[in-house]
């Protein structure tokens, strides 16, 4: 089968407070972006990948995938104002007859083939999504603005979702027309009544939010 990697790279990721996009931030020497791009093209499961990158961005983001030789980057585009919109951007370039799409956030940088293969492997079991998680181990509380906890929310059945997350390339196609913007794919395939399954994720799949998470990931390196 076909399995197309999208890679969405196009946010602007604020809250690591420079003044270039996340995507481009150092994480040890080269740019955050490096790494996901070289190791999807590396992963013997992936085909053909499309990076969305942000507005502007876009030539920074061949130029690199160039360098890095991924010979697999079939297109760069910019992305949207939402992930999903970003998304969308992606799959304008998955042709038809893609059979997978595989959606990572480049803001996981260290994905890896063992949660690659267990994403894709249940959809040969007619699953509309598979997602990587973690059960959530703390106890969650809503907090309202002043500090104070509103609840106590039970724990049970809860996993925090990463990516890569695995779709049959006409279920997100379709799922994603009819609009909205979740903050997963996996939310859209659902509001879609699509059957979502999660299989274990990969602690190492930290989402770089601040510039704590991008040390650790640079030590996990
Ligand atoms: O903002 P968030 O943490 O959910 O971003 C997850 C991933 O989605 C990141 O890799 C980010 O670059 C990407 N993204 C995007 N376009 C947006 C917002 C986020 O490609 N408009």
């Amino acid at each position: 089968m076909s399995v197309w990697a999208i890679l969405v790279a196009a946010g602007r990721g604020e809250r690591l407070g420079l003044d270039q996009p996340k995507a481009f931030a150092k994480l040890g020497a080269d740019p955050l972006l490096a790494e996901p791009l070289r190791r999807l093209d590396e992963s013997p499961w992936v085909d053909a990948i499309v990076v969305v990158a942000p507005a502007g961005w876009e030539e920074p983001a061949i130029l690199l995938a160039e360098e890095l030789g991924c010979g697999k980057v079939s297109a760069c585009v910019a992305g949207g104002d939402s992930r999903a919109d970003s998304v969308r951007a992606g799959l304008t370039e998955v042709p038809a007859d893609a059979v997978a799409v595989l959606v990572h956030d480049a803001a996981r940088p260290l994905v890896g083939d063992d949660v690659i293969e267990r994403v894709l492997a249940p959809l040969a079991e007619g699953w509309d999504g598979v997602v990587p998680g973690l059960q959530v181990a703390d106890t969650l509380k809503r907090v309202g603005g002043d500090g104070a906890v509103a609840e106590t929310v039970a724990r049970d059945g809860l996993w925090a979702v990463q990516t890569p997350q695995a779709f049959p390339a006409d279920v997100l196609r379709r799922s994603l027309a009819s609009g909205g913007d979740a903050t997963d794919c996996a939310g859209s395939v659902e509001a879609a009544g699509g059957r979502v399954k999660v299989v274990p994720g990969d602690p190492r799949l930290l989402k770089v939010t601040t510039a704590d998470d991008l040390a650790k990931i640079a030590a996990w390196l």
